[in-house]
């Protein structure tokens, strides 16, 4: 029997010290949450995501009343970037949640089906993806998504 451990690096940062380089698509994702479609929640996420060309592509939750039919910020923003530019690399991805009126304190982290996502866009490009996950007090960085889904189902799986 062997008793394994994964361990992951990622930066903590005061969100009052976060390096200039992040602070546009940091404020593009805290933007993206006023078009939120948070009709039931009323939870808003943004989500921007920096391509390799420089282009910045927004989303946000959208949201349905029959509720499984909405989808996350993070699946519309990367759906419609990798939708408009099939070639083009996603360099980095920013998130951010606005609720009762505020953002959030603290980071919050993409849920499990993006996380599928986000993988499955870092392996397409063969390119790590930042990311990064603000809160007005503390932000997370990350220096690629698949550190966020241990154990993956991804295209490797199929072909064997
Ligand atoms: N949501 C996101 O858009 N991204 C996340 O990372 C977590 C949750 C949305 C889904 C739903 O519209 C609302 O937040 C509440 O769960």
């Amino acid at each position: 029997m062997n008793i394994l451990t994964n361990e992951f690096k990622y930066t903590e940062y005061k969100t009052s010290e976060i390096p200039e380089k992040y602070t546009e698509i940091i404020e593009e994702a805290k933007s993206q949450t006023k078009n939120a479609y948070a009709e039931y929640s009323n939870f808003r996420v943004g989500a921007a995501v920096l391509l390799k060309n420089g282009i910045i592509i927004g989303g946000n939750n959208q949201e349905n009343a029959a509720f499984p039919s909405g989808l996350c910020a993070e699946r519309t923003a990367v759906f419609y970037a990798n939708s408009q530019y099939p070639d083009v690399p996603v360099k980095t991805i920013a998130i951010a949640a606005f609720t009762n009126g505020d953002f959030l304190k603290d980071p919050i982290s993409p849920c499990g089906g993006c996380r599928q996502v986000l993988l499955e866009t870092e392996n397409r490009f063969g390119k790590d993806i930042e990311f990064i996950m603000y809160g007005t007090e503390k932000t997370y960085i990350l220096s690629n998504v698949r550190s966020l889904l241990p154990f993956s189902f991804g295209k490797e799986n199929l072909e064997k």
